[in-house]
């Protein structure tokens, strides 16, 4: 299958530039901007797109290309698309000049495009454009062509057929880019020549039979389920491999939402037929655990190890019952990995949250069949496998759940009293129809009492924050302006309804500098 590299220069936007490829039907991954030339002649890329990036190619320790990269993709004739950064390191290592610009430009600008033969082919003279830069080209070195240019940016795109090198200074992966799929499109097909061969359909095929293969005819495989998008879909398309072969462990780790230990089960026993889904009831043994803890790295670290600690034993438990469980899936996704490994040192920001690992002892062979897939693409392939859409549309749950939104040390009655808010909050939200336009929405039980009064009683009692965030990437995220009529219903009703909260507020912080969650 062909496949087109993204290098990462540390731009927040690579994995749009890797997803939006996709979407046009190619394959695409992101690599570090140090991989080796023997990696790369391994990897065999259709075409190279470099990335933008925060820094300035004469920062002494701004990422570089290797001097044999050049020599690789010459010899290879291997097209390479440059974005802002990218474009720049190209024009830079290539003998060319690059100059701080005294007008930086950022926002959306006009694009006149003086060449329709390549990047540009079938786009209007004047386009919008996406631009976010310092730094501009004030010289090109011999053989390249200027392809666009906006009122301060006189080289705004390049071109060098012979060598099949091109580059952008705006950003063709973001939707303020009019025509951005456009350029990406003409780069991918016309100048890279790749074929339209990334189909999600026939992916579950060919996943499916590989499992099959992997597993053999007897073997089973664990699995743990904890009701999210990822391990549900891995779930669905293990049980389309294997049947009743895949054991799910679900685990009630005390933390989880309302209903949802039930939920959860009834989804997959009684709408999936899953004869083996392994409901394992430790809520007593975490809570006992995180007793008076009141430090968040303490709580997500007793919550991680104790759901290893019940996990392994349950496993061993269904291992004596059937030893030829051999297997552990896990809902591993493409971000994940490359979070996980931190594709490059530059990446701006990196998530610390990874999917839990085993120990080494137990012997069994991972397989993570989503391994390569975004989000986007895991939501589609289990509307295929016929999960319901309030599972797979589903927001965001932090593994240490709601731990992690009842701040300070917590116990079953404030958990309680959090999940009767949690659950008003989630129903008046889908009442709303807003549900899907939000990244998460949320309510976190404030440790602090302030006074009240209901009837002719003062009340003392908890504060309810109220999260609502929208976010494309996660690494930023902004409150969302949610309906005022929408919040009083809310405060209303969670003030009334649930002993417990007596002031309901609304979180206003963005993120950077706050974070989604609260601990
Ligand atoms: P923050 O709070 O860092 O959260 O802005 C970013 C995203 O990650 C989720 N999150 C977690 N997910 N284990 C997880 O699986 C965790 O420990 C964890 N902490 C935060 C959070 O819900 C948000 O979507």
């Amino acid at each position: 299958m062909d496949k087109i590299y993204i290098i990462d220069m540390g731009s927040q936007y690579s994995h749009l530039i890797a997803r939006r490829v996709r979407e046009l039907g190619v394959y695409s991954e992101i690599i570090p901007p140090n991989i080796s030339i023997s990696d790369l002649m391994v990897l065999s890329p259709k075409g190279i797109i470099l990335s933008g990036g925060p820094s300035s190619v004469y920062e002494e320790n701004s990422p570089k290309l290797e001097e044999s990269f050049y020599e690789y993709i010459k010899a290879e004739g291997i097209p390479i698309l440059g974005i802002c950064y990218g474009l720049h390191l190209i024009i830079h290592q290539l003998g060319g000049k690059i100059e701080p610009n005294e007008k930086k430009e950022y926002g959306k600008t006009e694009l006149e495009i003086l060449d329709f033969d390549s990047l540009f082919s079938s786009l209007d003279k004047k386009e919008i454009v996406w631009m976010s830069h310092g730094d501009q080209i004030s010289q090109m070195p011999d053989g390249f062509k200027i392809l666009a240019k906006t009122n301060t940016c006189p080289i705004a795109a390049f071109g060098n057929e012979k060598l099949n090198i091109y580059g952008v200074q705006f950003h063709p992966e973001v939707v303020h880019t009019a025509k951005g799929t456009n350029i990406l499109k003409n780069f991918i097909y016309n100048i890279a020549g790749a074929k339209n061969e990334w189909k999600l359909e026939n992916w579950i095929e060919t996943t499916v039979d590989s499992i099959k293969e992997e597993v053999g005819a007897i073997n089973r495989v664990i699995l743990g389920l904890s009701g999210g998008v990822d391990s549900s879909v891995c779930a669905a398309l293990l049980h389309k491999a294997i049947g009743d072969r895949l054991h799910c462990i679900f685990v009630n780790n005390g933390v989880l939402r309302k209903n949802e230990e039930f939920e959860v089960p009834k989804q997959f026993r009684e709408k999936m037929n899953f004869k083996n889904f392994h409901y394992v009831d430790a809520e007593s043994l975490f809570l006992e655990k995180l007793k008076d803890v009141d430090d968040p790295e303490e709580k997500r670290r007793i919550i991680g190890h104790t759901f290893i600690e019940v996990f392994e034993k349950k496993t061993i438990e269904l291992e004596t019952e059937h030893p030829s469980i051999k297997f552990l899936a896990q809902g591993t996704i493409y971000p994940d990995r490359v979070e996980t490994a931190a594709t490059s040192k530059n990446a701006a920001k990196i998530k610390s949250h990874h999917n839990l690992t085993l120990p080494e002892e137990m012997k069994l062979t991972i397989i993570e069949p989503l391994k390569d897939l975004y989000k986007d693409e895991v939501r589609k392939i289990g509307k295929q496998l016929g999960l319901e859409s309030e599972l797979i549309d589903r927001h965001p749950f932090p593994g240490p759940g709601l731990a992690v939104r009842c701040v300070g040390a917590i116990d079953k009655e404030k958990l309680d009293i959090l999940r009767e808010a949690d659950l008003i909050l989630l129903e008046e939200v889908r009442n709303a129809g807003i549900y899907n336009d939000l990244w998460q929405v949320f309510c976190v039980l404030l440790p602090v009492k302030t006074v009240g009064v209901m009837g002719d009683f003062r009340t003392y009692e908890y504060i309810c924050a109220i999260r609502a965030v929208e976010s494309k990437d996660v690494m930023t995220a902004s409150f969302a302006k949610l309906d005022w009529d929408l919040l009083e219903k809310i405060g209303t009703r969670i003030i009334n309804e649930v002993k417990g909260f007596n002031r309901v507020v609304y979180d206003i912080s963005n993120k950077p500098p706050s974070t989604i969650e609260y601990e």
